[in-house]
């Protein structure tokens, strides 16, 4: 690349623009009002550098991309054994709200499905204490960030009132003993958790954390252990693009995690984290224009890891 990287990033924004396929979620109806043309990318190196093109600053709140980071909050405090105990790593093949159970054991699949990461979020902190719960994910990802974040009340709200197939699967798991607590509570804490509000320069430095290996790359804090940001890293990899985690391991070649609200992070251990973020949404849940600035960023960079 002999251009700036930063006119390279507009580059690949402009290129991407065009495309207007895909549609916002309106499963939760606050997510149906964001402005749909919204397209920015943000690169963030382990060694601090941050370049950014088109609506980088511009909140969204971070739904299914809280997962990983939570996982890794609760790998740090729980230790492996205890988190694989109640959630396994294996690919569901399924879409991310499918109840996608091992047989036999029961544990909820991977901790990238809503099922596993509201295991997962459960794990963090005092049993029957959502709200401290609540309070240790904020605090966990505004270390992950680098900078205080905060809930999006209205979307929280919003998403609150049609969590139909959450407080199923919550039922379920608690069925199963899975989780202990009221699967309401559960269901509530678990959506102030994807209610957090975040830029796409605040996902690629949480990304950039992990590819450091869970040091901050400008604060410098040590947010989670080595060991806790590989674990995280591979089950992205193998995981955390839902029913086509195999096609974007292939293709593009990097660990990712998407979410509804359109922002998508991809990690590369020891070089850099990306983030994307464009509302519309294809099929498995994922943006349509974020999902294709990985890919060109993927080819023309050179990052696929094998
Ligand atoms: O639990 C849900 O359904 C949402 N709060 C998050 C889902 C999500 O982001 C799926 N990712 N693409």
């Amino acid at each position: 690349m002999d251009t700036p990287i930063p006119d390279y990033l507009a580059e690949v924004l402009a290129a991407c623009a065009a495309d207007a396929s895909g549609a916002v979620a309106d499963y939760i109806p606050e997510l149906a009002q964001v402005e749909p043309e919204q397209l920015g990318v943000v690169l963030a190196t382990v060694d601090g550098a941050v370049y950014e093109a088109g609506d980088a600053d511009a909140g969204f709140t971070i739904q299914s991309i809280s997962k990983p980071f939570v996982y890794a909050l609760a790998l740090q405090q729980r230790g492996l054994e205890a988190v694989l105990a109640q959630v396994d790593v294996e690919p569901s093949g399924e879409a991310f709200n499918e109840l996608s159970l091992e047989k036999g054991s029961g544990r909820p699949l991977n901790p990238m499905i809503n099922a596993g990461a509201i295991v997962v979020h459960t794990m963090l902190g005092d049993p029957g204490d959502p709200q401290g719960r609540c309070e240790q994910v904020l605090a966990g990802l505004s270390a992950f960030a680098g900078r205080p974040l905060g809930v999006d009340e209205a979307a929280y709200a919003s998403e609150s009132e049609t969590a139909f197939r959450n407080y199923a699967i919550a039922n379920m798991l608690r069925s199963r003993d899975s989780i202990v607590e009221d699967p309401e509570d559960v269901v509530a804490a678990y959506t102030r958790q994807c209610s957090v509000r975040v830029t796409t320069r605040d996902l690629a430095l949480m990304a950039a954390t992990l590819a450091n290996g869970g040091v901050h790359p400008l604060s410098e804090e040590r947010v989670v252990e080595e060991w806790v940001a590989r674990q995280v890293m591979s089950v992205m990899a193998t995981c955390g693009m839902y029913d086509s985690a195999g096609d974007w391991i292939s293709t593009v070649g990097f660990p990712a995690k998407s979410g509804v609200s359109g922002g998508i992070i991809g990690a590369l251990p020891g070089q850099l984290g990306i983030a994307a973020f464009s509302p519309r949404l294809d099929p498995h849940g994922s943006s349509v224009r974020g999902v294709e600035v990985c890919r060109r960023l993927s080819a023309d960079m050179g990052l696929h890891m094998m």
